[in-house]
């Protein structure tokens, strides 16, 4: 008996991100069924009618529709996109309050469906809501993460990619620690075509007048801040990041990735229950091993700083 590789995808939210995330797993054919959840049904129903009228031109038929918390039981993966819209000059970590109002029923009706796969939390804060979920649905580490860093490594290595005028996937390395402002580049650990990329970027001075680690980082940390200044908010750069981790589980990858994960004493951070983004290998079982980085001592300073930023959140919302 063939067992047909159904696979279900829940997406929690329906509005600028969770509709771009949408799209990317539609388009990329990642699951055979995608459900769309929205607290007003109409707007789940409307892109899941908009969505399923490109079937035709579809690499795969995915069955689209709209759904409710009784779709998360056979569920595969939930991504929860759900938040409040962003606040011109507000930062992630100041969205808290009004975010976890708006989380908190969700993460309850989630548990209460009986869900047991894995879940990805996106909305902001999502060091602080990922731990949230972790805390509400009593889900293990492995099954709740949140996109966290990922993108911010991405964007990372598209900064470099522009200014080399490389492919940025030539870049090893990752972004860590708090999906926000206390985010940082370990650049002792990034390398680049064979060599560190401070390095590379040593080597290379008079080719790249002006540019330096520092600045680069800085500008992968605005980068959000930034698009939002230009578009009103950002969507697709984490819809492309979420479709890539929901890619990696679905198809059972062994990627390594910069996502917002359970820390419980890695690099001597003595706090336990804290969730911040660290290169974890991510596969159908959802997250497995940290891969260890050889942090400098200034890094894991920063590193702990960062921790500490996000811990002293999480304990403003815990129950
Ligand atoms: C971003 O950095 C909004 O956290 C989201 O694009």
């Amino acid at each position: 008996m063939v067992t047909a590789n159904r696979s279900r995808v829940v997406v929690v939210g329906t509005g600028s991100v969770g509709a771009a995330v949408a799209s990317a797993i539609v388009q990329q054919g990642l699951c055979n069924e995608l459900v769309l959840v929205n607290h007003h049904p109409e707007k789940a129903e409307g892109l899941a009618m908009d969505l399923a009228d490109g079937s035709e031109f579809l690499g795969r038929f995915v069955t689209i529709r709209a759904g409710g918390w009784e779709d998360c039981r056979r569920a595969d993966v939930v991504v929860v996109t759900a938040g409040p819209k962003p606040k011109p000059g507000e930062t992630r970590m100041q969205e808290l309050g009004a975010a976890i109002d708006i989380v908190d029923p969700i993460l309850r009706h989630i548990r209460d469906s009986g869900f047991n796969g894995i879940l990805i939390m996106v909305s902001n804060p999502v060091d602080v809501l990922s731990w949230f979920a972790w805390r509400r649905t009593g889900l293990p580490r492995a099954q709740v993460f949140g996109s966290g860093a990922a993108l911010d490594t991405s964007r990372m290595k598209t900064i470099i990619g522009e200014t080399t005028r490389l492919d940025p996937r030539l870049v090893s390395g990752y972004v860590i620690g708090e999906h926000g402002d206390s985010q940082f580049v370990p650049w002792s650990t990034v390398s680049f075509i064979g060599k560190s990329f401070a390095q590379y970027l040593e080597d290379n001075r008079s080719r790249y007048p002006g540019v330096t680690l520092a600045g680069i980082e800085e500008e992968t940390r605005r980068r959000g801040l930034d698009i939002k200044g230009l578009r009103g908010g950002t969507s697709y750069g984490i819809a492309a990041t979420v479709a890539g981790l929901v890619r990696m589980i679905l198809w059972n990858e062994r990627g390594v990735v910069s996502v917002s994960t359970l820390i419980d004493g890695e690099y001597e951070y003595g706090e336990r229950d804290v969730f911040l983004s660290l290169p974890v290998a991510l596969d159908g079982d959802g997250v497995g091993d940290f891969v260890d980085l050889h942090l400098s001592g200034d890094e894991l300073a920063r590193f702990h700083r960062s921790a500490a930023v996000v811990r002293d959140h999480c304990r403003l919302v815990a129950d």
